[in-house]
């Protein structure tokens, strides 16, 4: 058995001594059952206890997710000695591809896939070679992109006899500051080398930079001083394409809604009830949209948690996680039965705060019926042929800290910045915690069709490049907290998307 702990161990759990009797006493093959272990349990758990295990063990529901992922086509990185060569789906006795709601009784609806994200994925340790990795992945995967606009030198090659020449480089921003004389320094690195970028505070380049934050990676043109340092002519982004990939033509429409907080004494249950008995066809419905919905996409913050910031006990109506989460069940669990639901967590949920962030735990999926689909944050779905990148957006607080022109009453500003910089989340050490993953899931390596998140309460819309940024808001009213900070939300205001066209509408419950 220390074996058993110690395989534990080197993955940074620890095991309860019920759970350790429990693989024991297990009659079929006890490696597999380790195996199984690693890779389904929530990376935010620190001492696997015997009810982890449980869940795991009950066959429905550890098919669901597995079998949707066995699909995966981008970013899902190979289990690091976690599960490594285990065939989950097959463990229970399904195929791939075969795809199941959580209650195992009903079949995903073909249009809808769920294509990446970090559940069961996890591969940070949290040591230093991880963050050197993980930084290398975000260079390698926005060079590419940058690469077929760019034709490129190492920076290690602007020795001397490159002064006075043009050259072109792509690094990713270890610092940008202003100086006294008011010009703008960057300090880009790439695998090479680093170099002085510098940007006249007379140049035209002056306001465009005033976009640039720590650890993106962009494209400069500039003349080298053949000493280290280099005056900028452009800069560039990695940026979407001007023109978008064509969509297919879906049906019906999706709800993108987000931060429900329930739990919270400000959680807006008789807009929520108008929002279901909508939907669900109870009430007249002029425009005939309801009946056509066939997707709700949840951004993050089902529920307001626990011990999220200081004094939160205040404003809490429900006080216990698990009560939170079953109040949150029954506000879905009443949604009518053929609609598929996508529920990606937040910083209020119940999973690790570093992003990317797991799907949540089965001890709380447990709960739901239904259509439901547990992803991570971020997660990549397809909808009817459309792609949507789900993130709950956290990395706004930064983006709105550093960058001008940014606000929470317009936080799909900040989704365009993420969509021109290719990355969800660029700053490293500010409001979001970022666990050093082996591949950079915020990368946005390819287009998606929506862009969702949510987050700052508010909702916003915007069309870029071909994509549509949705910021979901919110069905928690303005709290005490929020009246100090002066933030209004925009509370109970859900956006449609028409999957035929993408375009948007906005619908008002509260
Ligand atoms: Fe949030």
């Amino acid at each position: 058995m220390l074996e058993i702990v110690q395989r534990f161990a080197e993955k940074g759990y620890q095991i309860e001594p019920e759970a350790l009797e429990m693989i024991r006493s297990y009659s079929g093959a006890r490696e597999e059952l380790v195996g199984q272990i690693l890779s389904n349990i929530d990376g935010s758990i620190v001492v696997i206890r015997a009810g982890h295990i449980s869940d795991i063990l009950s066959p429905c529901e550890g098919l669901v997710r597995h079998a949707c992922n066995s699909e995966a086509s981008y970013g899902v990185v190979a289990p690091s000695g976690a599960g490594e060569g285990l065939d989950v789906a097959g463990l229970h006795g399904s195929k791939a591809g075969d795809f199941h709601s959580l209650s195992g009784k009903e079949p995903c609806r073909p249009g809808f896939e769920v294509n990446s994200d970090i559940t069961g994925n996890s591969t940070c340790v949290g040591e230093y070679e991880d963050f050197v990795r993980y930084f290398r992945d975000r260079y390698s995967k926005i060079r590419e992109i940058l690469s077929r606009r760019l034709n490129v030198r190492p920076i290690e090659s602007l020795g001397k006899s490159m002064a006075g020449r043009e050259v072109s480089l792509i690094g990713m921003v270890m610092d940008v500051r202003t100086t006294a004389k008011g010009h703008r320094v960057l300090e880009l690195e790439d695998p090479t080398g680093m170099v002085v970028a510098i940007i006249q505070k007379d140049s035209e380049l002056f306001e465009q930079s005033s976009y640039i934050v720590p650890d993106e990676v962009l494209g400069v043109t500039a003349v080298s001083d053949g000493n280290g340092r280099v005056f900028v002519k452009t800069l560039l982004w990695p940026d979407m394409p001007n023109q978008c990939k064509s969509l297919e033509a879906g049906t019906g429409f999706t709800v993108l809604t987000s931060d429900l907080h329930v739990g919270s004494k400000y959680f807006m249950e008789d807009a929520w009830e108008r929002f279901v008995a909508w939907i669900n066809g109870d009430v007249e419905d002029p425009s005939g949209l309801a009946s056509q919905v066939k997707y709700i996409v949840i951004a993050g913050d089902l529920v307001d948690g626990i011990g999220i910031y200081p004094g939160q006990e205040g404003d809490l109506a429900i006080k216990d996680i698990y009560e939170q989460y079953e109040a949150a069940a029954q506000c879905l669990n009443s949604i009518r039965k053929d609609v598929e639901m996508v529920l990606s967590p937040g910083n209020h949920d119940i999973v690790r705060q570093a992003e990317p962030q797991p799907a949540l735990p089965m001890s709380v999926q447990k709960f739901f019926s239904g259509s439901m689909h547990f992803v991570g944050d971020p997660a990549w779905v397809t909808l009817e042929g459309a792609s949507v990148l789900v993130y709950h957006g956290r990395s706004i607080d930064d983006l709105v800290m550093r960058v001008p022109g940014m606000s929470y009453n317009e936080p799909e500003k900040a989704m365009v910045e993420m969509l021109r910089k290719r990355h969800l989340s660029p700053i490293y050490g500010g409001r979001v915690s970022i666990a050093p993953e082996h591949q950079d899931h915020c990368v946005i390596h390819e287009p998606p069709n929506i862009l969702h998140c949510g987050h700052v309460h508010t909702v916003g819309i915007a069309r870029y490049k071909g994509v549509v940024a949705i910021n979901s808001g919110t069905w928690q009213s303005q709290t005490e907290f929020q009246k100090k900070m002066n933030i209004q939300p925009t509370p109970a205001a859900v956006p449609i998307v028409d999957m035929a066209t993408m375009k948007v509408k906005k619908l008002l419950f509260a």
